[in-house]
């Protein structure tokens, strides 16, 4: 079942207008919670990044926070059967007349669905996956989680085109994220990610990763992080809330460290797990 403007159907039943600004412009934002023996993970951290993406785009939140927990929640009871689920929701600014400018007293598109939750395979944790770099060429808001993604949607595209799962972007000769993912790596013993920014995501992971390294005294810091820090890193690390922790073990074809997860990554990789269970499972934060 999915929901659609306070509806709940089958999603071969769900319709939406070719006017919806959405489908025309782009005109929309979304989310994408990770959902844990039925629990929503963080769900206040992702409304909340909600809000601001909304701000962002000067949409007027359709629901509440307690309407959308309600909601979620019915969402979650009326898809059983798999107990960790991807939940995606979406706003767009409505249906009209095709025109640029906002329109007048339009009531915005709500959507969510519920996938089951994939997370990378047994071979992709042990050998660590292939990534490509290429300048980001996107716009200077990626800090809003818009639906308007054919950028990223191109710039991932160049992975799979060289067999490769993510694509790490590079502005300015310095690392900002994936098409689809925060970026971790570890440089001389310390554990490096790039400030937030209006140049990334502020991914939900990439707040649990820094939380799990300071809880476990592992040495970090957030900071810029150049071209030639990414290219000589011992370990380059992918974060999302779908790949939770993974290691690149190649990077434009060359061999990131000895080109086999790193030690750190081990360490990362046993500390979400162990948090997932401990606490993401018990629906704690
Ligand atoms: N993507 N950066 C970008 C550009 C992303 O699209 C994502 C997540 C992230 C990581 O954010 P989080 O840790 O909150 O998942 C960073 C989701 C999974 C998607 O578009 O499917």
């Amino acid at each position: 079942m999915i929901y659609l403007n306070g509806q709940f159907l089958p999603l071969e039943e769900a319709r939406v207008p070719v006017l919806d600004r959405g489908f025309i412009f782009g005109d929309g934002v979304y989310e994408m919670i990770p959902v844990y023996s039925r629990r929503p993970f963080r769900l206040g951290e992702h409304l909340c990044r909600l809000q601001a993406s909304l701000d962002g785009i000067r949409l007027a939140n359709p629901y509440s926070q307690a309407e959308w927990e309600r909601l979620i929640g019915e969402l979650i009871a009326r898809n059983p059967g798999t107990d960790d689920l991807s939940l995606y929701l979406h706003v767009t600014r409505g249906v009209a007349p095709r025109d640029h400018a906002f329109p007048a007293d339009v009531v915005p598109t709500v959507f969510m669905m519920a996938n089951p939750l994939t997370t990378p395979s047994p071979a992709q944790l042990e050998m660590g996956v292939a990534a490509v770099t290429t300048v980001d060429n996107r716009w200077l808001r990626c800090d809003i989680k818009a639906i308007s993604l054919l950028p990223n949607v191109l710039l991932r595209q160049l992975a799979v085109d060289g067999g490769a799962v993510e694509t790490v972007l590079l502005r300015d000769g310095f690392l900002s994220e994936g098409s689809a993912s925060n970026i971790f790596v570890v440089s001389q013993g310390v554990l490096l990610t790039p400030p937030k920014s209006n140049l990334m995501l502020p991914g939900i992971t990439y707040d649990v990763v820094l939380e799990l390294a300071a809880a476990a005294d592992i040495p970090h810091q957030v900071r810029p992080i150049s071209e030639a820090e990414l290219r000589g890193a011992a370990e380059v690390w992918l974060t999302s809330s779908t790949k939770e922790v993974l290691a690149v073990a190649t990077l434009d074809g060359q061999a990131v460290g000895d080109g086999r997860p790193g030690p750190l990554f081990q360490r990362m990789y046993r500390l979400y797990q162990e948090f997932k269970t401990k606490v993401m499972r018990k629906g704690s934060v």
